[in-house]
């Protein structure tokens, strides 16, 4: 048996002793990890530690060297197709936005809905309202992104992102782009995700967030998982030495 089967108790997601390597060097080093549906799991950590490559194993975009992930119960292989239906439920959100210049904001959210879900182009532009509402920006429908602020892009991309009705959100850094003043609406939108039931696991470096929405952080350090627990305890009672000086250089932030 190489999977288990997918009940509502099943971890959306499983990692089980994760290696992975960039030539000789190896960045995660035997990584257990599940994530339950409708957890929020928060990953910090220096930088360099692996926080987006392990992000980047879930969805498949990085290939593991050992160790196996499940999604939904289903193993994740590296054979196109599979690829593809894996990825068509797991929404990423970068640094970057990247959103298409030349297309309004509702346009970038109904491409891969006709695309990948085959959606008509009135029912993708209809989803895609429906999306900017919710990320509070019913009324840049028509906008282009060079029209947005870079807040305003982020949350389009989110949108973009939810627009696939993903099981999984992956959010890699979404905030540290961006002007202090615009983090906060950013935040807000992954704030409400999490309340509504997302399954999400995002890399940040906002203590605040991570505070208040997260249900566990986990911090990633030399390779492996340093501490992990509820946020109160991990961020302000850290058990091992990795912690305390990892929460010690951020205070000096
Ligand atoms: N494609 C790659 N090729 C070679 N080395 C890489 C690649 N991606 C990441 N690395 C290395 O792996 C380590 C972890 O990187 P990364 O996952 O980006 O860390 P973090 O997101 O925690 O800052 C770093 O040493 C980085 O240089
Ligand atoms: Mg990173």
């Amino acid at each position: 048996m190489d999977q288990t089967a997918d009940t509502p108790d099943t971890p959306l997601v499983r990692m089980s002793g994760i290696v992975k390597r960039f030539g000789s060097t190896t960045v995660l080093d035997g990584i257990d990890l599940d994530v339950a549906r409708g957890e929020v799991v928060t990953l910090i950590g220096p930088s360099g530690a692996g926080k987006s490559t392990l992000l980047r194993c879930i969805n498949g975009l990085e290939r593991i060297d050992e160790g196996s992930i499940e999604v939904g119960g289903d193993l994740l292989r590296y054979d196109e197709s599979h690829l593809n239906d894996i990825r068509a439920r797991i929404g990423m959100v970068f640094q970057a936005f990247n959103l298409f210049p030349h297309m309004t904001a509702a346009e970038n959210i109904a491409v891969a809905q006709r695309e990948v879900l085959g959606r008509s182009r009135g029912e993708a532009l209809e989803r895609s309202r429906q999306l900017l509402d919710r990320v509070g920006l019913a009324h840049k429908e028509r906008a282009y992104p060079d029209n947005l602020s870079g807040g305003q892009q982020q949350r389009v991309a989110i949108a973009r992102a939810l627009a696939m009705d993903p099981a999984l959100m992956l959010f890699d850094e979404p905030t540290s782009a961006l002007d202090p003043e615009l983090v906060g609406e950013v935040l807000q939108v992954m704030r409400d995700l999490a309340q509504e039931g997302m399954t999400m696991v995002a890399v940040t470096h906002e203590m605040r967030f991570a505070r208040e929405a997260a249900d566990r952080v986990v911090l990633l350090a030399d390779g492996g998982i340093a501490e992990q627990g509820p946020p109160q305890q991990v961020l302000e009672r850290p058990g091992s030495e990795r912690g305390r000086s990892f929460l010690r250089e951020l205070d000096q932030h």
